[in-house]
């Protein structure tokens, strides 16, 4: 039942991003959050991350309570949970190289760690995204949008978290060069087995790699199941709808999908 409202002030009113959404990941489970711009979904990356602040109900991380809780006693967790941002060329510090943006968590997480230790992990890191070395001595903006969502994925593992926030880490990106990160995230998740909220507006990438699938709207959670429950026997109509709008290559399934959009569309209006 968690809620998070974004405080207003100055004359505006409090904003309920996200109302009384319940769901849980297991641990080495990837579960899909899906749902159209502005549905929140962000909002409870965020706040997974305590980088947003829950305000009702509750949120466990990790078996610690979200809401309510004190910075001090999050920084602990916070090094467990992995975070790969939605615009792969403005979560990059542009004036570090890559292989400085990728051992960034290093440089907060564990200060202890030699110059050496931390040179060898980096190399190890972009190596498991298929980066080749001499790419650590790069700048952001003379990688690809594809080889920089790689090296985001790399900075997300760096510390080898239980969990990890996707945050539509390819929706940027060109449908092919999409495909080959969705390949390395699912290769890279059967590796290490993290826990991982994948956040995406698109249900068919979603589909391709989440063990469950949750549907926001609004702020509110609409459908919750495997791939084959919300896809197959979709319960809301706001999921069919969102099926239907899928591309699919065989035209007839196609017409049919479209018949379907249209009759929601006439009984909705
Ligand atoms: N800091 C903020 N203050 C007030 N409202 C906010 C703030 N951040 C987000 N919102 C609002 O909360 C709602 C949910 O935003 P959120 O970023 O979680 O959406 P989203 O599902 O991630 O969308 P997108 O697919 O476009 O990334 C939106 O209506 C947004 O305008
Ligand atoms: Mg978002």
């Amino acid at each position: 039942n968690l809620d998070i409202v974004y405080p207003g002030g100055f004359g505006r009113s409090d904003f309920q991003a996200v109302s009384s959404v319940s769901f849980d990941i297991k641990a080495g489970e990837v579960y899909g959050l899906v749902g159209e711009s502005g549905s929140g979904k962000t909002t409870i990356g965020r706040a997974i991350a305590g980088l947003t602040r829950a305000s009702g109900g509750s949120l466990k991380v990790l078996d610690h309570e979200m809401v309510g809780f004190k910075e001090k006693a999050f920084s602990p967790i916070r090094r467990r949970i992995g975070f790969v941002f939605q615009d792969p060329a403005a979560s990059f510090n542009p004036h570090l190289t890559i292989g400085e943006c990728v051992a960034e968590p290093f440089a907060i997480h564990k200060r202890d760690m030699t110059a050496k230790d931390r040179e060898k992990r980096v190399l190890e890191l972009l190596d498991s995204v298929q980066l080749p070395s001499a790419y650590a001595a790069r700048y952001p903006h003379e990688l690809s949008g594809g080889q920089r969502q790689r090296a985001s994925l790399a900075r997300g593992l760096a510390l080898d978290p239980e969990l990890l926030v996707a945050d539509e880490p390819t929706s940027a990106l060109d449908v092919s060069v999409q495909a080959k990160v969705l390949e390395l995230f699912v290769e890279l998740q059967n590796r290490f087995d993290f826990a991982a909220l994948f956040i995406s507006h698109d249900l068919a990438v979603v589909d391709m790699l989440s063990d469950r699938i949750g549907v926001l709207f609004h702020g509110e959670l609409l459908e919750e199941g495997t791939g084959e429950q919300v896809l197959g026997s979709p319960s809301n109509d706001y999921t069919k709808r969102l099926i239907a709008s899928l591309p699919v290559p065989d035209p007839d399934e196609q017409a049919k999908r479209r018949g379907l959009a249209r009759g929601l569309r006439t009984t909705a209006g």
